[in-house]
């Protein structure tokens, strides 16, 4: 176990920083292909999805043992502010999950402000364009890893014809996560659907973090394109976003250990 680390080995030296990935095939995989999928110690961030500040920090407390990190969003953050979070997240990984879009020097600043929370990842949405991916990018100065938005899950083709953005969905996810690369960021948040397209396009650097993951047997609830956690790891995710399957059990420490099993 590495120092500062857990019983699950998920937590790297040095506060709200990514931990360490390791290199691991997965049994599953043909042997003949030799092909290593990149998986880290413990891949799980949960979502706490809330605004209210007890209930974070109870969940909070209750499955920090057992996952990799915590993710909060703009629900919480606008609803209770940068210092709550530091209290929620404390010395967890943290995944600050803004989506920041808005004209370069206001991502900047943002980006900026943010930086003493020392989350390990924040969200930007690639639409912002080259020039507000790259602003970002050098205002995180290495500090955070910058993770793009591509389309929003909620999203479908006639959506982005609306909006007058090019579809398929599937070409523009693949449009802003080479955009993203190009521009300098960490990786993207992308559906397990996208796992396999990315991970060759983008190569084997690019972090792919997942949300829409759901145990075998679990409730979707409003995600419509899910899969299991061992197959979006085996497929080349990197890290895996859970919310309501934790967090909605009515022992989350439990679920947090069932699905880590
Ligand atoms: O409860 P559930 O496991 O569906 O939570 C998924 C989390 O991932 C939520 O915080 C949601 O906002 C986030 N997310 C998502 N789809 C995206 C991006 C983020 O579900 N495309």
């Amino acid at each position: 176990m590495a120092p500062g680390g857990d019983a699950f080995g998920g937590i790297a030296p040095g506060r709200n920083r990514p931990y360490l990935l390791r290199t691991r095939v997965f049994a599953s995989e043909p042997a003949s292909t030799g092909a290593k999928v990149r998986a880290p110690m413990n891949p799980v961030f949960v979502a706490i999805d809330t605004v209210d500040r007890g209930r974070a920090r109870a969940l909070a407390a209750a499955v920090r043992p057992h996952v990799g990190g915590l993710k909060l969003g703009l629900e919480f953050f606008c609803a209770n502010g940068p210092e709550a979070v530091r209290d929620v997240a404390g010395d967890a990984p943290l995944f600050l999950d803004l989506k920041l879009h808005d004209i370069p020097n206001t991502v900047a600043g943002a980006v900026r402000a943010v930086l003493p929370l020392r989350p390990a990842f924040l969200t930007v949405h690639a639409a912002g364009g080259p020039a507000m991916l790259r602003a970002a990018a050098e205002a995180a100065a290495g500090e955070i890893k910058l993770l793009g938005v591509t389309v929003l899950t909620s999203l479908d083709d006639g959506d982005l014809d609306r909006v007058g953005q090019r579809g398929p969905v599937a070409d523009q996810v693949r449009r802003l996560a080479l955009l993203a690369r190009e521009a300098g960021l960490s990786g993207v948040v992308c559906s397990p659907h996208e796992i396999r397209t990315l991970r060759a396009e983008c190569g084997p650097d690019f972090l792919l973090v997942v949300p829409g993951i759901r145990p075998a047997g679990a409730g979707v609830g409003d995600q419509k394109r899910v899969m299991t956690p061992a197959e979006a790891l085996a497929a080349g995710a990197d890290h895996l976003v859970i919310g309501r399957p934790i967090t909605g059990d009515p022992d989350p420490a439990a679920a947090a250990r069932r699905i880590l099993a």
